[in-house]
């Protein structure tokens, strides 16, 4: 049975490719940031038939996320799936970019995937085929000239920049690195007006990453497969 670990499922696109993953057999472990949101995804499990393995993990601490890879001991996974990510506080322009809301940003949507990736290296490293998948947005595409949401749109650039890095040092391990955007999507983060339902977005996710393969990495990919601009 295939593994993967996905952050922050307690709600949104990850509680959707929770679902996803355990309809196709997945060994699934889900990051949330407390009890109610473990109490949700285990729920959603047990009306599939399935279990969950979920951690309390606040992927802006060094230490939480260490106690995650400790917990997780020398478990192989397959898949690591990037998906938690904060929207900041404001539609930010330049005028009224708050820098300490923007430094926020960065931490969670920036950093906090490479932290995770860090961390998880040695048990990704025990797959036969290990992908590591990041949810970006379109937003930090650089093909894309706007104003607003400078610190989203920063945060998102810088990540694919970082992950692109990464894919191209993994690349003679066979460790793949993919960058998708999962959509304009109707959740807490993308609104009522978002394109697609979460429901379209994790399945479209979930069938495109599952066909990944080493030629594929280091790229940045639509939810539906198809590939996007940097
Ligand atoms: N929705 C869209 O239209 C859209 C478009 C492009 C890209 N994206 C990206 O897709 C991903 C998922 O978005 P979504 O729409 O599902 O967002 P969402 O509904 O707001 O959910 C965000 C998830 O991230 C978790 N999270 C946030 N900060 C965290 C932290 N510091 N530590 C641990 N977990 C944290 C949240 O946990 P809590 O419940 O504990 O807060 C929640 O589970 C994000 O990376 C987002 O940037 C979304």
């Amino acid at each position: 049975m295939n593994t993967i670990l996905i952050t922050g499922v307690g709600r949104g696109i990850g509680f959707q490719l929770v679902r996803e993953f355990l309809e196709r057999d997945y060994r699934v472990i889900g990051t949330v940031r407390d009890e109610a949101a473990q109490a949700r995804v285990t729920q959603l499990a047990a009306e599939l038939g399935k279990t969950i393995e979920t951690h309390i993990v606040e992927l802006s601490e060094q230490a939480s996320v260490d106690r995650l890879k400790d917990a997780l001991d020398d478990c192989t996974v397959d898949i690591l799936i990037n998906n938690a990510g904060v929207r900041g506080g404001s539609e930010d322009t330049y005028s009224e970019l708050d820098l300490d809301d923007w430094l926020t940003v960065l931490q969670i949507n920036t950093l906090s995937p490479m932290r995770v990736t860090q961390a998880l290296m040695a048990n990704l490293s025990k797959s036969n085929q290990p992908k590591i998948v990041t949810i970006s947005s379109a937003m930090g595409s650089l093909a894309r000239e706007r104003s607003d949401s400078i610190a989203y749109r920063s945060s998102k650039a810088a990540l694919n920049k970082a992950m692109q890095c990464l894919a191209v040092e993994l690349k003679p391990q066979k460790i793949g690195v993919y960058l998708m955007h999962p959509g304009w999507v109707r959740t807490d983060m993308g609104g009522p007006n978002g394109d697609i339902s979460v429901e379209q977005s994790a399945s479209g996710l979930a069938a495109t990453l599952i066909n990944f393969d080493m030629a594929d990495s280091g790229q940045f990919w639509n939810y539906d497969g198809e590939r996007l601009a940097w």
